[in-house]
């Protein structure tokens, strides 16, 4: 699959899968390829790229090879009620791509967006800080994460800047801040300390045998 060739190193018929564990051997190799430009992308199969080389020591992994993963994401979604198919691709700062699709569930609000599938997948190997995903969907348009992936995803990502993909390879951005302003999070709960907590339960406890005696 990888094959020097002059100035450059040359991907052939690879996967999201092969690409990202390739990139992680680059990584781990700190090897001297810093561009990764993806010159064609055609059935959602990484079919030929090439990674320049240059004094840098990092890979760059590009945008398309992240929108390549969540298209070929969005291809194996379960979505035998809304007909809406979604992809995501998500990369973590050690530079490995996890995709996941929405999968529908006969009980419809037990459904899971493809963003979380993603998210759920990496943090399930142990990634714990994020770069960026790229969300793209059937219908063509571009498709903004829903309320509940916002949150999640700024818990867990909150640097994270997510790219919507359209039908024509167009990108919109956004920081994962501007689309959950004046978000919930952890530091919302620092200041109830376990002194509170006790009162609480302890007021709680007082309520309830009072309303027992009357
Ligand atoms: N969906 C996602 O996977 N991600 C989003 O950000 C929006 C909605 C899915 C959930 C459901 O399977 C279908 O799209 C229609 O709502």
């Amino acid at each position: 699959m990888l094959k020097e060739s002059g100035e450059s190193v040359v991907l052939k018929s690879c996967s999201s899968a092969e690409l990202s564990s390739t990139i992680k051997i680059l990584n781990s190799l700190g090897t001297v390829f810093l561009q990764l430009r993806l010159l064609v992308c055609i059935k959602d199969t990484i079919s030929f790229f090439s990674l320049k080389k240059s004094s840098r020591y990092t890979v760059n992994l590009s945008l398309e090879a992240l929108h390549c993963a969540a298209k070929e994401a969005m291809a194996k979604a379960i979505a035998p009620y809304s007909h809406f198919h979604v992809g995501a691709a998500l990369k973590s700062k050690s530079g490995i791509i996890y995709s996941g699709h929405n999968i529908e569930v006969s009980s419809y609000s037990l459904t899971i967006c493809a963003e979380r599938v993603a998210l759920f997948k990496a943090l399930s190997e142990g990634e714990r800080e994020f770069e960026s995903v790229v969300i793209t969907a059937s219908s063509g348009e571009f498709c903004p994460p829903c309320g509940a992936c916002r949150q999640v995803l700024m818990d867990f990502a909150p640097s994270l800047i997510v790219y919507l993909a359209d039908k024509n390879g167009q990108f919109k951005s956004y920081s994962i801040a501007e689309l959950l302003p004046e978000s919930f999070s952890q530091k919302n709960l620092d200041h109830l300390s376990l002194h509170d907590c006790a009162k609480t339960s302890r007021q709680a406890r007082q309520r309830k045998s009072t309303r027992r005696k009357n």
